[in-house]
């Protein structure tokens, strides 16, 4: 068994920098992987157990109950690989795969890979005691740069597993351009499994973004909270409201603060100033069809193996190869 962590957390001067660079612009927006300092991380606990979120209930579904299949699908061969995952949140999805693969008695190691240091640290202390016999080490940092590091320590096949549908974090230009990138990064025998939230009822897919109860509007205020604490910000978390929306055509669910006045906020040095009714774009939750998981794959130069989805259809864990 082996348990270290790298700490090489995003700085705050970088956090700092991202956050003016994003409130200059027009429009202005901010980033959704500084949702989750402890804070976040505790209120994201909320939201994944929330009624109208059907995303975790239905990749649980797929891992509980399809992890053997998932399994073989991983090690087609005897030899041994390295299990990278990006985004490994609480890993309580990526666990029964995990334990699957104990049992079958797989050669691996697993590089669960956070943003966040709270997750890693986390997970360092509950997975020994979960998964005794499970080799790992956690990394904490940026998904390319911490990807880069685990090439660096074994040059074993990887296979890399990026759940919970976080790609739907980044446009679909963005998504394509981080599968070109990945696809730089890995080997031609490597494997990739992303998890992808379906295109559905329209009106189900906003319910999960604006949820009666508030806590997504906590989650999105809660960076204005991080930027106050950190960043020596001045944001009234009563003067901006939490505006969410789906577009079926396009498949984009995003999610924006508005300013409920004309208001002048203090960060660091800086002031930057809201018009009353001035959006800032917080966050992209992209969905797909089937057909444009296809076109993603496609266009960065690998092709779908293999679906393993949920009995309502709602979700699908997608295995790529290289084409
Ligand atoms: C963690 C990116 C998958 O987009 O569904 C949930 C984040 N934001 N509710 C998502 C989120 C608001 C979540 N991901």
């Amino acid at each position: 068994m082996m348990l270290s962590t790298e700490k090489t957390a995003i700085s705050s001067t970088q956090f700092l920098q991202e956050t003016l660079e994003g409130l200059h612009a027009e429009p202005k927006r901010m980033y959704s992987k500084y949702f989750y300092d402890e804070t976040g991380d505790q209120i994201f606990q909320q939201i994944m157990a929330m009624e109208e979120y059907y995303l975790t209930d239905a990749e649980m579904e797929i891992m509980k109950d399809q992890a053997d299949g998932i399994a073989d699908a991983i090690s087609t061969d005897g030899t041994g690989f390295d299990l990278i995952e990006l985004g490994a949140g609480d890993a309580t999805k990526s666990i029964h795969l995990l334990r699957k693969l104990l049992e079958k008695k797989h050669d691996f190691k697993y590089y669960p890979i956070d943003i966040s240091e709270h997750v890693i640290e986390e997970l360092s202390a509950g997975l020994p005691v979960k998964l005794p016999l499970l080799n790992f080490q956690g990394l904490n940092g940026d998904y390319f740069d911490m990807l880069r590091k685990a090439c660096e320590i074994s040059d074993r096949k990887k296979v890399v597993l990026f759940m919970g549908a976080n790609i739907g974090n980044m446009s679909v230009g963005e998504a394509q351009q981080f599968c070109i990138n990945l696809k730089d990064i890995l080997s031609p025998e490597d494997i990739l499994i992303i998890g992808f939230d379906l295109k559905k009822n329209p009106k189900q897919i906003l319910d999960a973004y604006n949820d009666k109860s508030g806590i997504t509007r906590s989650f999105n205020l809660n960076l204005l909270n991080r930027i106050n604490r950190e960043l020596n910000g001045t944001f009234d978390l009563d003067a901006f409201d939490h505006y969410a929306s789906y577009d079926p055509e396009t498949g984009s669910c995003k999610s924006y603060l508005i300013s409920l006045k004309n208001q002048l906020v203090h960060i660091d040095d800086a002031e930057v100033s809201f018009s009353k009714d001035e959006y800032i774009y917080m966050e992209i939750s992209q969905k797909y069809s089937l057909s444009e998981i296809e076109d993603l794959a496609d266009s960065s130069g690998f092709k779908v193996v293999q679906y393993f989805s949920d009995r309502r259809q709602y979700f699908v864990d997608a295995v790529w190869k290289f084409a």
